[in-house]
């Protein structure tokens, strides 16, 4: 879909959108068009129960003496509290009433208005991030898709005042949404197609952007010491990698980078501890946290973010084999620490041990913040609207869930302390993958995570339970969510940009 922003003024033809306040007060755009119409627009909202309450709509269809294919009013209800969340909703909403319509052409007639704290440029560009964000299909493998399925919606102009303005907001909204795009894209992927090797040549598409990208094969991993790594992989004929992504956007190119790391697990059987059949499917987006770190490096350095940022990933395959680890197995990993694999299905923790610890030593950053679909037990605590969050530094965990607020992609912090560290005591080595029993186990697993970053600021993301979607939302279509690109993107431009 083709986005573009033009001056204030009608459309001709098309569907055109035009807002309604709460109690159904006309906006400009509302009233010049109310008029053009004869009164219609005031009959549509009083026959039936729009009161202008934001979420509301009508549509009039081809209207009489125009050339428009379909009039849709919107609610933008009380604009104390139309904000650029909502603006976004608006945008998403307005995308799914409208993409199938048969129509190819649809305006978002956007004006100033009094008491909202986003002026007419900034509701404009929220409104057509939303509908792009909204408008995301994974469909390249249909082969038969019949023209219903399709979207016909070609065009979304944004008309009102400041488009100079809006052009520039979206400009960068829309580059951070090529990033959402690609972690959506890497993380529908199946996983025949989709292996570590690929997701590193994935990667390396972002060298064009500027980005320096080093891929380290098997051999390479296995000199550095991350047999914690190399243990999970050893079970599949995909050989391992660890993706390396540096963008050096900062004035001072010496500065001291921001980093983040991704569980790459492009499929997990769970090894020899191996998973139930149903529902293995969905482990194939196992690798979600990795999607979210390839495709923040993309919104950054699409967007030319004035900051230096490491992103690092562990990619593996998870499978039982002949070659596979055995639970009871001991590996040493890249920090010298030494661990008894209890289960082999609990591997992500085992690839960011090492991707987290070599993300430390070699770069020395200000902070990393991990990024995985670590543990089923985070389903379990919060269910699929909020990540879990757990830190060892209270500025940057306060940091993120202002980020995670600002944009709508919320996470929830949980504990960790001595007593849940004391949970991962082994036998016969430096500790154990799991703890026993069931309670607490998002918690245990980030208390194996905290072992490996030393004294560095980190942050742990488990977004098992919100990197995949079974249901529509406002701008997030089912399927892959890009959970984490918007949200390290605001904590990137809020905290760590021209600092
Ligand atoms: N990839 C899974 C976690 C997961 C579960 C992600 C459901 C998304 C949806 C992870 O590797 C795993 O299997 N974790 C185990 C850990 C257990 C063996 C201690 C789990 O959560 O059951
Ligand atoms: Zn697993
Ligand atoms: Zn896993």
């Amino acid at each position: 879909m083709k986005i573009a922003f033009a001056n204030s003024g009608l459309p001709d033809t098309g569907i055109v959108c035009v807002g309604v306040l709460k109690g159904n007060k006309l906006t400009e755009s509302a009233k010049t068009l109310d008029t053009k119409l004869k009164g219609s627009i005031k009959r549509a909202i009083s026959v039936g129960r729009f009161e202008g309450n934001l979420g509301q709509s009508v549509s009039i269809p081809a209207p009489a003496g125009t050339k428009l294919d379909t009039v849709l009013i919107v609610g933008l209800g009380d604009p104390k509290k139309l904000d650029d969340l909502a603006m976004q909703s608006m945008g998403g909403r307005i995308y799914s009433a409208v993409a199938k319509s048969g129509s190819t052409a649809v305006s978002i007639c956007v004006d100033t208005i009094k008491g909202c704290k986003l002026d007419a440029a900034q509701m404009g560009a929220e409104a057509a991030t939303g509908a792009r964000l909204r408008s995301y299909t994974f469909d390249k493998y249909h082969t038969k898709k019949g023209k219903d399925a399709k979207a016909s919606i070609k065009s979304l102009t944004v008309r009102g005042p400041a488009t100079a303005k809006a052009r520039k907001l979206f400009a960068s909204m829309d580059r951070v949404a090529d990033g959402v795009f690609f972690t959506r894209d890497l993380v529908s992927e199946p996983a025949n197609i989709l292996y570590p090797e690929t997701l590193a040549k994935e990667a390396k598409t972002l060298s064009k952007l500027g980005v320096k990208v080093e891929v380290l094969n098997e051999a390479q991993m296995k000199k550095l010491g991350m047999g914690s790594l190399l243990g999970v992989g050893q079970g599949s004929v995909r050989p391992s990698r660890l993706i390396v992504m540096q963008w050096n956007g900062a004035a001072k190119k010496s500065d001291q980078p921001i980093a983040f790391v991704g569980k790459g697990v492009t499929f997990d059987t769970g090894g020899i501890s191996i998973k139930p059949a149903g529902g293995m499917e969905d482990m194939k987006w196992d690798m979600g946290g990795s999607g979210v770190v390839i495709g923040l490096m993309k919104a950054l350095a699409g967007r030319k973010a004035k900051v230096n940022v490491v992103g690092v990933v562990g990619a593996v395959e998870n499978m039982p084999g002949g070659n596979a680890q055995r639970p009871g197995d001991v590996v040493t990993s890249m920090s010298g620490q030494t661990i008894e694999v209890l289960n082999t299905d609990a591997e992500g923790r085992l690839v960011l041990a090492d991707a987290l610890h070599y993300c430390n030593k070699r770069f020395k950053p200000k902070f990393m913040v991990d990024l995985a679909t670590l543990t089923g037990a985070i389903i379990i605590a919060l269910g699929s609207d909020r990540a879990g969050m757990f830190s060892n530094d209270d500025k940057l965990a306060d940091a993120l869930s202002g980020a995670g607020t600002a944009v709508g992609e919320l996470i929830w912090r949980l504990p960790l302390g001595d007593d849940y560290d004391k949970m991962l005591k082994s036998e016969i080595a430096d500790m154990a993958n799991i703890s026993p029993g069931r309670g607490g186990g998002s918690i245990t697993a980030a208390q194996f995570l905290k072992r490996f970053v030393g004294d560095t600021p980190w942050a742990h993301l488990d977004i098992a339970g919100v990197t995949w979607t079974k249901k529509d939302a406002a701008t997030v279509p089912k399927g892959g969510t890009g959970f984490g690109v918007r949200l390290l993107d605001r904590l990137v431009a809020d905290h760590y940009e021209g600092k």
